[in-house]
This record gives C-alpha cells, sequence and structure tokens, in this order.
C-alpha cells in the first residue's frame, strides 16, 4: 500500500483549551482505501484531533488537508468530502429511522429518487430495514448507533470518519458494525476509526496511531507495531482479583517489563445494554492481569509468588505473543483502559 496515494495530511496538529494541549503537534497521513485507527486511551486527544480534521474545532496551530482541501481555508469543501460517525448519537428520538435518514440525505443535498435509493440503501447496510418506520426512541443502544452510522454514508463519501462507533452497546450490534466497516472498507470507502478496544484496531485496521496525552506515540502496521515489544512475551494470568500494590509489587520483579490489569472490568462499568449480564459474567470469569517479559520463562514462577502472597487466586495462566494492549504497555508502563 505504501505508493498509494495520501488522502488526508495532518501536519503539526495543535489544539489547546487554556493549559492543557488535548492534541499536542500531531502529524501523520492517511492512504486512499485504507482503514487507519486512532488508537489511544479516554483522553488521548482522538475526538478533538477528529474534530479539527471534521472542521468543528479550529486547530490552535497547524494544518490538515483532506483531499487538497486546507481545513483552514476550505472547510466546506472538507465537509463535502467526509462523511462522519460521530461518538455522541446524532438523531432525532421521536422521528423513525426512514424520517431520520430522509433527514440526513437532504442535508448531504440529495433529493427525489436518488434520495430514497441512497435511504434504502442505508437502512440494509445497518440490518434495519424492517424496523424503519419505528421510532428511533424505541430502538436499542446498538440500533440506534447502527443508524448513526448509515447516515454518514448516504452521501457516499470517500472517507468515513468514526468516533468509537461501539462503546456501551451489545455484542451483536457491535460485530454488525464491525463487518459494516469491512464492507464499506472493500467498496473503496477510506476508514478513520477512533478506538480504545485494540481487539477491535487489530481487526479492522490496516495502519494504527497509537495516541496518548494527545501525542502519537507510534505509527505503523499491526505487525510494525508489534515488533516494538520485540522478544517480549506476554503471561496473561486470569485472576480473582488484583488487590491494591499487586501490580507494582509484579513491575518490581526483575525481568519484568510492565504489568497491568485489563479484561471485564470496564464493559461492565460502561453503560452497556445487558450491562447486568456482562457484570456477572466478568465476576464469574475473574480478571485478567498482563505482564509483560523478555524472558517469561523465567519469571512464571515470580508472578505466582508475588500473586499468591497478595492473598489472589490464580484460575489460569498462559504466555501469548504480543497484541496491541502489549504495545501500548510497552510504550506507556501502563494499560489502554487504566
Ligand atoms: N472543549 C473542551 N474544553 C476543555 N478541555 C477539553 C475539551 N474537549 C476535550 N478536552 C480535554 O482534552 C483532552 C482530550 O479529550 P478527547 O479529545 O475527548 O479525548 P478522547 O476522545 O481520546 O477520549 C481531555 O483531557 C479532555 O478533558
Ligand atoms: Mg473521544
Amino acid at each position: 500500500m505504501s505508493d498509494t496515494p495520501d488522502i488526508i495530511t495532518v501536519t503539526d496538529l495543535v489544539k489547546r483549551f487554556g493549559e492543557v494541549a488535548a492534541v499536542d503537534g500531531v502529524s501523520f497521513a492517511i492512504r486512499e482505501g485504507e482503514v487507519f485507527g486512532l488508537l489511544g486511551p479516554n483522553g488521548a486527544g482522538k475526538t478533538t484531533a477528529i474534530s479539527m480534521i471534521r472542521c468543528l474545532l479550529t486547530p490552535t496551530s497547524g494544518d490538515v488537508v483532506v483531499e487538497g482541501f486546507s481545513v483552514l481555508r476550505d472547510p466546506m469543501a472538507v465537509k463535502r468530502a467526509l462523511g462522519v460517525v460521530p461518538q455522541d448519537i446524532a438523531l432525532y428520538p421521536t422521528l423513525t429511522a426512514l424520517e431520520n435518514l430522509r433527514f440526513w440525505g437532504r442535508m448531504y443535498g440529495l433529493s427525489g429518487s436518488l434520495l430514497e435509493e441512497r435511504v434504502a440503501e442505508a437502512l440494509a447496510l445497518a440490518g434495519l430495514a424492517d424496523r424503519a418506520r419505528e421510532a428511533i426512541e424505541k430502538y436499542s443502544g446498538g440500533m440506534k448507533r447502527r443508524i448513526n452510522i448509515a447516515a454518514g454514508i448516504m452521501h457516499h463519501p470517500r472517507v468515513l470518519i468514526m468516533d468509537e462507533p461501539t462503546v456501551g452497546i451489545d455484542p451483536q450490534s457491535r460485530n454488525h458494525i464491525l463487518e459494516t466497516v469491512k464492507e464499506l472498507n472493500r467498496r473503496g470507502m477510506t476508514v478513520i476509526y477512533t478506538s480504545h478496544y485494540m481487539e477491535e484496531v487489530e481487526f479492522l485496521c490496516d495502519r494504527v496511531g497509537i495516541v496518548d496525552h494527545g501525542s502519537l506515540i507510534a505509527l505503523g502496521t499491526i505487525d510494525d507495531l508489534k515488533r516494538l515489544v520485540g522478544g517480549e512475551n506476554v503471561i496473561s494470568a486470569r485472576v480473582s482479583d488484583v488487590p491494591d500494590g499487586v501490580l507494582d509489587a509484579l513491575r518490581a520483579l526483575p525481568d519484568v517489563d510492565g504489568a497491568s490489569s485489563a479484561g471485564q472490568q470496564d464493559v461492565a462499568a460502561e453503560p452497556s445494554e445487558g450491562a447486568g449480564a456482562e457484570a456477572t459474567l466478568a465476576d464469574a470469569a475473574g480478571t485478567t492481569i498482563e505482564i509483560l517479559s523478555h524472558d517469561s520463562g523465567a519469571v512464571i514462577a515470580s508472578v505466582v509468588t508475588v500473586l499468591t502472597g497478595f492473598g489472589v487466586k490464580v484460575m489460569s495462566l498462559d504466555v501469548r505473543e504480543p497484541n496491541l494492549e502489549s504495545v501500548f504497555l510497552h510504550l506507556t508502563g501502563k494499560s489502554l483502559r487504566d
């Protein structure tokens, strides 16, 4: 893909809110036809960066060029080139899905038979054609998000920006959304996808920029990024609980390069549909502690000693290859979900 032209160029982009540099000098380019991921924890600056690309916020300094148009000089042309699926749902709750999509279609300048064609296409893509005449307020959170996505693609933008489109929804809608992104990309759409879920980014993205505290701390293909943790493995322990101090004790072990707890905790904490069921599942399955080590064989015994010393019950233990979560841990010393 390296000879594919760039469709978006971000140069030295900065956004300050008072003392806070939400985006702190970020540069990258997005290639035509790729799914580009922006991965980072809550507060990393993803939405702020996206908001400048889509001309909702003016940069403090720097520039973004979309299909040759600068956000500083040609914001209208930039807006026309982009489809946007915002982090917050942008639909009228009392209107039906059909009415919402017609409204958004007209906003994009569609009318007549083309409008109806695009509405039908969008409903099919959302998998909600049979529920089109129900008011959005009767929809589940996942269904609302699917219509939100449909609304963003009716004008067939060449680039689609999606800001954390799966936060707090049921697994079925989540899978539907991930498959939709793949399908849109197969049809030729360039996609920018922000998330703090590394599994989604690993599943979807050709290239990934990892952001933390407003800075881009790594950029590359998934394989490029995994090579950053070269020679390190992840010891993954299913445990009963994570008492205060246990992660620090693990980090203090020789040959341990990082430790974090991940897994079900934040899923259960989010206001998701069926949150009750997920919380029960998480309780039954415990939590996961992940330990990054360049000599996992040598540290397993001392890891178990530390855990049992804290009264933690170890339910399973395995050693695996690094993933993007490990890359983040390696680069920042903390978990994506801390
Ligand atoms: N309008 C605003 N005013 C002040 N601070 C803001 C504003 N928007 C975002 N921030 C701050 O900027 C940082 C990045 O936020 P955001 O871009 O929303 O992160 P993310 O989308 O990665 O979760 C956070 O510290 C947030 O509190
Ligand atoms: Mg955000």
